[in-house]
């Protein structure tokens, strides 16, 4: 009787080989086998209002998501036969039940088609587990039906079965759409994996912890009592309290009293005190984020200061210039003889904490389907402490006084000439400051 039980408590587990998951489910599903969000309102209210304010609810319709895949990637994919997955491949994540249905491309979000759903509750609310050894290129195994997954065992509903599945409260869940390999066999999205190699997962912190996290409340509406429930929030790089905060500074001098013409050194320290993955994460191609640290004299006279430099191979990635880069969207957007565009918008000398995507060609690009290759990851790992140098020669005609040293640390999900370039709302490329930090140093007679 005893194994009977642990038979069906492990059934949804039971992966069989006719399962199919990633590329092989393509086209294997119809629309009508998913029930719209609407369907859910009714009961999960709260939750429903939470997941349409998440960018869950516009994967597919944000004006940004809608430019990159109908101006960059379709056209791309159907000029160049080695990235041509990649047309119907973005919906697998961005609208998983256009593909599954094998509606590719789906219709633009202005003609709103059940493509507009995004990524759904009934999405993830029917994937019982992922194919493979790593989850990643949407490998999630989907079974649509009247059987809903959710964290926990023996609830009841009248509108559907209920079951208990535990890979909806694991990473891996998220990896399935949060890893990313692009046709050339780069890693181009890797929060799972950042996750897994880093201190959180030792710990048992998985992304639901951080990102849905629990509160007292109901599941449904008529639930009575309450219970500890997932929050359906998915908080990330669009949303500025999120970000803000997310890496601590400290910033001194190694000497506070000197004079004009003397050398002093600051030292800043940068402390990813709240994310579970490297900051940037996912989306990396796209996020700059930068550090900027100026001298205020007592007269209000502003003197940048750069970062010095370490020397590691590939570091002039991580130092702002005017250099052109993005050569690459030449080939969908059918331009001859384009030079590129500035690769950021940051002032000249700054720190920029990012991981390069390389194109076939070795040029820094933010098609993340095109790369080949990656440049120096230098990103804040979890808890990781980076320590930036400021060597300063005190000017001669600095007066006497307290000078104030600043340094502003600034995010932005989308360099500001690739927003202006390819007529994006500016909204993506606005800068959010995540933290500041100051110090001072006394200029004697
Ligand atoms: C007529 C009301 C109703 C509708 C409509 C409804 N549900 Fe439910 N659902 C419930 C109730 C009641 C429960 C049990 C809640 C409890 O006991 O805490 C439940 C439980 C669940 C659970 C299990 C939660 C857990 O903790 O394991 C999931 C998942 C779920 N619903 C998903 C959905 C999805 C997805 C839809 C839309 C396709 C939907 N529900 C539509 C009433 C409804
Ligand atoms: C991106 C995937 C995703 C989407 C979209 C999603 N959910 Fe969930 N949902 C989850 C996960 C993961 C959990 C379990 C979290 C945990 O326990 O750590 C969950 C938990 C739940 C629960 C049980 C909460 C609890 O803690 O008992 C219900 C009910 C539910 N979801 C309904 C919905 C409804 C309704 C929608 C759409 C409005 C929706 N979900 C959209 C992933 C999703
Ligand atoms: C079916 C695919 C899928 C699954 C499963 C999934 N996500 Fe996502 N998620 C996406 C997509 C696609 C986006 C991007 C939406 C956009 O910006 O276009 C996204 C966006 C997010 C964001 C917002 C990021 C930002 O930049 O603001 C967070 C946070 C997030 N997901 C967390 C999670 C967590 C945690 C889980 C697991 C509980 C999960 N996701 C499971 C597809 C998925
Ligand atoms: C310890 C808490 C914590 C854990 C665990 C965690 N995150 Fe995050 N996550 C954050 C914070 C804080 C941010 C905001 C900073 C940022 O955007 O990098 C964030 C940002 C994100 C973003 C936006 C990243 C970007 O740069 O565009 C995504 C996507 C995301 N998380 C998904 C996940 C997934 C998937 C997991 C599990 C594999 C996970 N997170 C685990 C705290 C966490
Ligand atoms: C394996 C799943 C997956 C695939 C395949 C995928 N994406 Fe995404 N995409 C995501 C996730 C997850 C995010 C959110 C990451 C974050 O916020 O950092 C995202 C974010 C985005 C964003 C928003 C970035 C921003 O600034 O918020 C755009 C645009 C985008 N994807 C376009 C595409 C296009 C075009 C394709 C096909 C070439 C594609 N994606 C393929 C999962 C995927």
């Amino acid at each position: 009787m005893r194994s009977f039980f642990i038979f069906l408590f492990f059934l949804p587990f039971a992966i069989s080989a006719q399962d199919v998951a990633g590329e092989e489910a393509f086209g294997k599903f119809s629309y009508d086998q998913f029930e719209k969000p609407e369907a859910c309102k009714s009961c999960h209210v709260d939750f429903y209002y939470q997941w349409q304010q998440a960018m869950m609810s516009q994967a597919y319709t944000h004006e940004w998501d809608e430019i990159e895949y109908f101006k960059l990637a379709v056209p791309h994919a159907e000029k160049d036969e080695k990235v041509a997955g990649v047309k119907a491949g973005c919906n697998g994540c961005h609208a998983p039940i256009s593909f599954l249905a094998g509606d590719t491309p789906p219709p633009p979000p202005g003609a709103n088609s059940r493509a507009n759903e995004s990524v759904s509750c009934d999405v993830c609310h029917t994937i019982v587990g992922f194919k493979g050894d790593i989850p990643y290129n949407f490998n999630y195994i989907s079974k649509p039906g009247r059987t809903k997954y959710g964290p926990k065992p023996g609830l009841d509903s009248p509108h559907h079965r209920t079951e208990y599945n535990e890979f909806i409260t694991t990473a891996e869940f998220c990896g399935t759409c949060h890893n990313e390999k692009s046709p050339y066999g780069a890693w181009v999205k890797a929060t799972q994996i950042e996750w897994k190699e880093g201190p959180y997962a030792k710990q048992g912190v998985v992304c639901q912890d951080c990102h849905m996290p629990k509160a007292e409340g109901r599941n449904a509406v008529m639930v009575e009592g309450t219970d500890m429930v997932a929050q359906h929030l998915f908080h990330g790089a669009h949303d500025k309290g999120k970000l803000r905060g997310v890496i601590e500074m400290r910033i001194h001098p190694n000497e506070r009293e000197l004079e004009p013409g003397e050398t002093v050194v600051f030292s800043l320290q940068l402390h990813n005190a709240k994310a579970g993955h490297k900051v940037p994460s996912g989306s990396a191609e796209e996020r700059v984020l930068w550090v900027h640290v100026e001298a205020i004299t007592p007269d209000g006279t502003v003197y940048h200061l750069p970062v010095d430099k370490k020397g590691f191979e590939g570091e002039e990635y991580t130092i702002a210039s005017d250099v052109l880069a993005y050569q690459d969207m030449a080939i969908p957007l059918g331009l001859t003889d384009f030079k590129g565009i500035r690769r950021e918008e940051v002032p000249i000398g700054d720190r920029i904490f990012r991981k390069p995507y390389l194109d076939p060609q070795g040029r820094m690009t933010i098609m993340q389907w095109n790369t080949a290759s990656f440049g120096p990851d230098y990103r804040i790992g979890p808890r990781e402490t980076k320590i930036e140098t400021y060597t300063w020669i005190i000017p001669d005609e600095i007066p006497p006084g307290r000078v104030k040293i600043k340094a502003s640390l600034y995010y932005r999900k989308l360099p500001k000439p690739v927003q202006e370039f390819l007529n994006v709302p500016e909204e993506e490329s606005k800068e959010v400051l995540i933290n500041t930090a100051e110090t001072y140093i006394e200029i004697l007679e």
